[in-house]
């Protein structure tokens, strides 16, 4: 799905919700990405979005990956607002399962990097200092576009809990720049865990989103971290 047919889905979405006579239908959004397995950045952009749409006008709005047209009918009949990876006979419901039992805290390697991308931000910031005080992380490569500037006094806080502290000035969805970066990380505390944090921001209610702010806040970069999204 290309972002020119991101915005078209947008404007879509939008027309309906403010149709008067929409009300009481409900909008069925297909994606054939296969939404369970590998989206591509645009499918993944509308599904994200359109959940956000489905909070502000809940009961109207379906989305459904699907393999075919011939399977929307079933994806639809399965009453679930959000039904990934349609392909006859099986319905996978992209809900996420909640678990009852308290999960314990896994088993950090103390001597291997944690690195964070988008670290400085609001999410960054909270994951950094709750790995350190709450899994014993140890050593820390804090990954932005600014680098340090800015984040002096997170850098201080995670240090004086003993923490090791890296800064890596980089755009993540710059490869070239992104390698350079990992290439830092020492032998004696390899590469452990990746937590993607990176993103913009640029948020706001269905009727109030504009095919650009779509491509600033949720699609705008694609991250070089297989498999990370950003929003
Ligand atoms: N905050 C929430 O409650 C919340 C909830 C759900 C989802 N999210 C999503 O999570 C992501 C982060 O949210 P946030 O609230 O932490 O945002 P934020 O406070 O604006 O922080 C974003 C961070 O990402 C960095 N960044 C942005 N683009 C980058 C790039 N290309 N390469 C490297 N670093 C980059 C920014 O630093 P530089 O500008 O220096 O690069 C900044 O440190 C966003 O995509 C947001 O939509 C946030």
């Amino acid at each position: 799905m290309s972002r020119t047919r991101v915005g078209e889905v947008l404007a879509l979405v939008q027309r309906f919700v403010g149709e008067a006579e929409s009300d009481g239908s409900r909008l069925v959004v297909v994606t054939r990405g296969d939404m369970t397995l590998e989206p591509d950045p645009a499918t993944a952009g509308v599904w994200v979005w359109c959940g956000s749409a489905q909070a502000e006008y809940p009961g109207r709005i379906v989305i459904a990956d699907v393999g075919s047209h011939d399977d929307v009918a079933l994806a639809v009949a399965s009453g679930e607002p959000q039904v990934g990876g349609v392909r006859r006979p099986a319905v996978r419901a992209a809900a996420v399962a909640v678990t009852s039992e308290a999960s314990e805290p896994q088993g950090w390697d103390p001597e291997g990097t944690v690195l964070i991308t988008g670290a400085g931000g609001a999410l960054g910031t909270l994951l950094a200092r709750h790995l350190v005080t709450e899994y014993g992380v140890r050593h820390l490569l804090l990954l932005s576009r600014r680098g340090r500037v800015g984040s002096e006094e997170l850098a201080d806080e995670l240090e004086a809990l003993g923490a090791a502290v890296t800064f890596a000035t980089c755009d993540v969805a710059d490869r070239e720049s992104l390698s350079a970066a990992l290439a830092e990380v020492p032998a004696e505390h390899p590469l452990t865990a990746v937590l993607h944090a990176a993103g913009v921001l640029d948020d706001g209610v269905v009727t109030a989103l504009t095919p650009e702010r779509v491509r600033r806040g949720s699609c705008g970069r694609r991250s070089t971290v297989p498999g990370c999204w950003t929003s």
